[in-house]
């Protein structure tokens, strides 16, 4: 079993030797066809044995108070209708979370909450009973508004990594600064808008669970389920091939995952229920709103001498997650002085959870607008200024970079983006009515390593598969598996057949985090090294000495077909990597540079991106089309949070008056110019065997930054609150 451990830096994988030459290359995704035909089965569309029933949520109309009763005769008396469930206690109040608490419903604690299921023949039957479902709510006050709570807002709990740091005199600092900045900068909530909604299907045989749906992280819907039905492990298998996005939102499971399970258990069939979109605002957990205050101060040669960033959130009730707003700035400039804190409302709405980015999507909103203004300040373009305050270790930890390019990338970015057309001084080009600016802003992302498992067999007929519970969340998770078996076997990637999102196969990381590349490609890449290994055996031959190409054995002047060396029962690797010392060793992170150039009309305040470029430094790059496509997805968020974005809460209600992608808006094709990616490719042995680093929530973070720099270069307005909606530039 090849299994290894980050304690120390690994040499590099067989399948880093390039040998075969399909790591890297653009490769169309090997499940393209079967998505764009409609014959890759999504969770709601899988065809599964028995007589299926459609289930409908139903939700509360109030944001707090006590259900006084539930009246559900009109509702049964419709046709159609199996049953309508409200009172099983594990109908959670917190289903939307990582783990819902079994708390029943009685109590309501935010809008729309899920408090039963409406089960019938047909969808429609289901949707007409839930809806006839009269809800009755002895409606209390809430809180919904996190500047008012301010007062009473928790600090981080206590084992958190986001608790409050100081590091030098920062007071001081700030007040014997010859230049300083002082900012507040607020961003609202979001939602992760995946195009799939949330769906399952469930269904029991002999006391066995069986889910399909649409999620991220399969071990931990396993547990999830394990531990809210009572069930050993064994008795719950999770099945999510295909997903049409996560985003953080399908960390967990889904509300209507619990609905379906209790309903399949209690009808005796199996049972599938997708949320609606409107649902979904308020039942999947949002990115807070934050509140945030950027302090610097420089001296005259543009050294920053202190650096604070303190951030105001918000969560739900029982919530436990905290935007890690500050992340960004924990590691991306030097500044002796440095100050971090978190700081936590509760309100009386779903709970705060991950979304795209967590805490740097937000977070380099604000940092980098803060070096824009603070670039001003000093006097200096602002890539010089961040020249100036690049340290050589971890300004935080103190800790060696694992790798770190982000001053190549600003260079090469600025190269290639024509950064010297840019004017220094705001509103000096102007096409007719449109005021044109270039924006730069730099991009941090920490990385992480999880636990992956993957088993990789070579088959009697010497083609390769590889499983692992691993899943593809639109990110090419599929293709890329491919090209690091076929590169570590010798083998093109038609010849290896990839099985993910299956809890029945190998545990792997799961998405999220920009973790997934990193664990699959290792945990892939150390299977075939077993595999490597007993090849070289019936070879007789040491495996360094040994070449695979083209489905064959080459040692000295033999070739062999894999077919002849193999025999007739597969030669099974099983691959594990595990985050070691190396953690703690080395500050770990992503970097880049965000380029954008904008037209803002001077008679309106209308925005138009017109171009942007991201240069990134994440590793090893194991498919260029696929990351090119995170890359560009990424950006597109960030004119999103800079420009689009906001779920708007009612303060009266607590709801989201805008729940649908209808009103809450994200950038439509007209809102995309061009997009340009470009990657500093290094592959970082310090962070796993296979060198590569996260991207997709690199390439968000900056973006933003970028685009609102650039509408202060184009017109000299600064707006602080995100979205930066016309109404706030004219
Ligand atoms: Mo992500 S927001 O960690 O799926």
């Amino acid at each position: 079993m090849a299994d290894y451990r980050m304690d120390a830096d690994h040499p590099g994988v067989a399948a880093t030797r390039g040998v075969q030459n399909v790591l890297g290359k653009p490769l169309d995704r090997i499940d393209g066809v079967a998505k764009v035909t409609g014959t890759a089965p999504y969770g709601y569309e899988r065809r599964v044995e028995g007589d299926i029933a459609y289930g409908f949520a139903i939700t509360a109309p109030a944001a707090k108070g006590a259900v006084r009763n539930i009246d559900t005769d009109a509702a049964r008396a419709l046709p159609g209708v199996i049953d309508i469930i409200v009172d099983d206690p594990r109908i959670a109040r917190q289903a939307a979370a990582f783990a819902p608490a079994a708390t029943g419903n009685d109590r309501i604690d935010h809008w729309d909450q899920v408090i039963g299921v409406a089960v019938a023949e047909t969808f429609e039957a289901a949707r007409a009973a839930a809806r006839a479902v009269v809800v009755d709510i002895a409606v209390e006050e809430g809180r919904y508004d996190t500047l008012a709570g301010r007062n009473d807002a928790s600090p981080p709990p206590k084992d958190s990594r986001l608790q409050d740091r100081t590091i030098g005199d920062f007071d001081g600092a700030m007040a014997d600064g010859e230049i300083t900045l002082d900012q507040s900068y607020s961003t609202p909530n979001h939602v992760h808008a995946a195009m799939e909604p949330h769906a399952s299907i469930a269904r029991w045989d002999d006391g066995a669970l069986t889910v399909w749906s649409s999620l991220q992280i399969l071990s931990n819907a396993r547990n999830i389920l394990a531990q809210a039905f009572d069930l050993p492990h064994d008795k719950v298998r999770v099945i999510s091939p295909y997903i049409g996005g996560g985003f953080g939102g399908k960390g967990g499971i889904g509300p209507e995952t619990v609905l379906a399970v209790i309903a399949a258990q209690k009808l005796g069939r199996p049972v599938k229920i997708a949320m609606t979109r409107q649902q979904l605002f308020h039942n999947v957990y949002r990115r807070t709103d934050t509140h945030q205050r950027l302090r610097l101060a420089a001296d005259a040669e543009g050294r920053l001498t202190a650096l604070g960033h303190d951030s105001l959130l918000s969560q739900g009730p029982d919530g436990g997650f905290m935007e890690p707003v500050a992340l960004g700035s924990l590691g991306l400039y030097g500044a002796p002085a440095r100050r971090f804190t978190h700081r936590v409302v509760t309100l009386d709405m779903v709970m705060a959870g991950a979304v795209r980015a967590p805490g740097e999507a937000v977070g380099m909103l604000a940092l980098e607008s803060a070096m824009d203004e603070m670039a001003e300040k000093v006097g200096l373009d602002p890539i010089e200024f961040r020249k100036r305050n690049e340290p050589e270790v971890d300004p935080t930890t103190g800790k060696p970079f694992s790798s770190r390019r982000f001053i190549e990338c600003l260079e090469t970015g600025a190269e290639r983006f024509g950064w010297d057309r840019r004017e220094a001084t705001p509103g000096m080009r102007r096409e007719g009515e449109w005021l044109i600016g270039m924006g730069v802003a730099g991009a941090f992302r920490i990385n992480l390593l999880v636990t992956g498992k993957a088993r990789v067999q070579l088959m009697p007929d010497g083609t390769a598969t590889v499983e692992t519970d691993m899943t593809d969340i639109g990110t090419g998770t599929y293709t890329v598996t491919a090209q690091v078996a076929g590169e570590a076997l010798g083998l093109p990637v038609e010849q290896v057949k990839v099985a993910l999102g299956d809890t029945a196969f190998p545990p792997g990381s799961g998405s999220g985090g920009s973790f997934g590349a990193a664990a699959t490609a290792s945990s892939v890449a150390l299977a075939c090294e077993d595999i490597v290994a007993e090849l070289a055996k019936r070879m007789d031959a040491d495996p360094a000495d040994m070449t695979l190409k083209d489905g064959h054995a080459i040692a000295g002047n033999r070739r062999v077909p894999f077919s002849e060396l193999v025999g007739s029962a597969p030669i099974e690797g099983l691959g594990t990597i595990e985050q070691g010392r190396n953690a703690e060793t080395y500050s770990q992170a992503a970097y880049g540079a965000q380029f954008a150039e904008v037209a803002v009309n001077a008679v309106t305040g209308e925005v138009r991106v017109r171009r942007m470029l991201g240069v990134f430094d994440a590793g090893r790059i194991l498919n260029y089309k696929t990351a090119h496509s995170q890359a560009i997805g990424g950006m597109i968020w960030g004119i999103g949070y800079a420009l689009h974005e906001d779920a708007v809460l009612d303060k009266r209600t607590g709801q989201f008056v805008n729940h649908d992608l209808g009103e809450y808006h994200i950038p439509a094709h007209a809102d995309v110019p061009p997009l340009d990616v470009l990657f500093l490719e290094e592959p970082d042995l310090h962070a796993n065997p296979v060198g590569v680093k996260g991207l997709g929530e690199l390439s968000i973070s900056g973006a933003g930054a970028a685009v609102t720099n650039a509408i202060y270069n184009a017109c000299g307005v600064r707006v602080r609150d995100f979205p930066l909606t016309l109404d706030k530039i004219i």
